[in-house]
This record gives structure tokens, C-alpha cells and sequence, in this order.
């Protein structure tokens, strides 16, 4: 059984479908990394690890090609936001083969990654991805 560590409620919406379904897919992603147990399952460690990155090559090339589309003027400081996130996850990936990333390291960075980044930047595209006509 999944122990839910964030959820998803309508003030994480950000009123584009295409978008909060990925979000939702990083959701499980992280409630899943919540769920196992770091130092035994390396399979489903390396699996969500895997998926991590997976996830940004799509969702941040959705985003950044709405920027693009929306001449959003955020754009510069949110790709440099979406490449720390990268670099991010390829670091723990690499301290997780050498066996020196532990639960917290992934857990505070996803749950910071959601609250600072999903919940408080992805927001300020909101009205311009509105005003772009996305939905
Ligand atoms: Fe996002
Ligand atoms: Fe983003």
C-alpha cells in the first residue's frame, strides 16, 4: 500500500490538461519514492531514479515549448530552474549507484522541488499560458 505523501488538490492546477497530468505522473513518482525503502529496494530505487529523468526530458520540454509559444517573460529564470532539477536528480542517481544517497536526500528534494518549484513557479505562468489560450 502507497503511503500518500503529497497530494493533489485543484490549487495545484495549473489549468492546462496536457501539464497537470505530468505533474500528476510526478505525484506517483514521488509518493512512490516515499513508499519504498531506500537501502533495500536498489531495483525500484534505480526505477524512480530512472523515471525522474525520464519525466523532465518530456514535461520540461512541454513547458519550455509553451514558453516559447507564449513569449513567456520568465522563460530564462525557469529553464535555469528545470536544468538545476537535472543536474539534481543525475547527482543522486550517481551517489545512489556508490550507495550514498539516502531516503532524505531524494525525499527533501522532491518535496522542495514540489513546494518551491511546482506550487510557487510553475504558477507564475498561469495567467500568460490563460491569456495564450492553453488548455
Ligand atoms: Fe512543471
Ligand atoms: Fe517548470
Amino acid at each position: 500500500m502507497i503511503v500518500v505523501f503529497i497530494k493533489w488538490s485543484e490549487s495545484v492546477s495549473v489549468h492546462v490538461e496536457e501539464i497537470d497530468n505530468q505533474h500528476k505522473k510526478l505525484l506517483g513518482l514521488i509518493n512512490w519514492a516515499h513508499d519504498i525503502d531506500w537501502d533495500k529496494d536498489k531495483e525500484k530505487g534505480n526505477r524512480i531514479l530512472n523515471e525522474l529523468i525520464e519525466f523532465a526530458r518530456v514535461h520540461f520540454t512541454t513547458e519550455e515549448n509553451y514558453f516559447a509559444k507564449c513569449n513567456y517573460g520568465g522563460a530564462e529564470a525557469h529553464v535555469a530552474a528545470h536544468m538545476g532539477y537535472i543536474a539534481k536528480v543525475l547527482l543522486l542517481y550517481r551517489n545512489f549507484q556508490n550507495g550514498t544517497c539516502s531516503a532524505d536526500d531524494v525525499l527533501n528534494f522532491l518535496k522542495s522541488w514540489w513546494e518551491d518549484h511546482l506550487i510557487k513557479m510553475d504558477h507564475k505562468y498561469v495567467e500568460n499560458f490563460r491569456a495564450c489560450g492553453l488548455k
